[in-house]
């Protein structure tokens, strides 16, 4: 198997592509696409975004030090990558993409409706990296929809066909490989040997 090497550069792919709202008080809401984002902790749950400081949403989190992360879909793909082309200092882009605020219950700023997963952030601490300033956050809730719930109460979210981002590229997630832990499971036959 033949390798180049490459100058250092961001190449850890797929990941997933959120669409971040954010709100200062008294003006619009706003939305941006991200996909410098991730769970850091589980247990207090802790998530970050990178952002640029030049971003009109920056401005924003920082000074109200709140955001809510919304997963997106197959059939968000499109609003996504508008929320990621335009800026939110020429245009309301819940209106133009049709989406719609929904009120958050632990943070100021309203989640995406048509989102799938609300997840609502308390910046703890912000991180000043280089070209992105990394917001460090704390989940304070997490809203879900209803209609992703399987028969035995179970939140599927393979059924809202989430959105993923690799090198420059959307894709919808693929088939279905296991479960956590299959790798060490027992065949059935044999686990009701023992
Ligand atoms: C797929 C995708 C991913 C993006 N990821 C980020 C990101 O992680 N951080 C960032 O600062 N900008 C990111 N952007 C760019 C911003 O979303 C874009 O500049 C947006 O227009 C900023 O909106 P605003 O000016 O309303 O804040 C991304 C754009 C796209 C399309």
């Amino acid at each position: 198997m033949e390798k180049e090497f490459w100058k250092p550069g961001n190449m850890l792919y797929p990941l997933p592509v959120v669409m971040v709202s954010c709100q200062e008080e008294g003006r619009r809401p706003n939305i941006i696409t991200v996909a410098w984002t991730g769970t850091v902790c589980t247990n207090p749950p802790m998530v970050y975004i990178s952002v640029r400081p030049e971003r009109y949403s920056y401005g924003i989190i920082r000074s109200s030090g709140e955001f809510v992360i919304n997963l997106t879909t197959k059939r968000l793909a499109r609003a996504t990558d508008f929320c990621g082309v335009r800026s939110g200092r020429e245009i309301d882009k819940f209106e133009k993409m049709g989406l719609t605020p929904l009120e958050s219950e632990t943070v100021s700023a309203p989640g995406i409706l048509e989102s799938p997963v609300n997840i609502e952030c308390k910046v703890a601490e912000v991180k000043e990296l280089g070209s992105h300033h990394m917001f460090l956050a704390q989940v304070a809730g997490v809203r879900v929809d209803k209609s992703y719930m399987d028969g035995s109460g179970r939140f599927d979210l393979s059924r809202a066909e989430p959105l993923i981002y690799s090198h420059g590229e959307y894709y919808e997630a693929g088939e279905r490989l296991g479960k956590f832990g299959y790798s060490i499971q027992k065949p059935k036959k044999e686990r009701k040997k023992r």
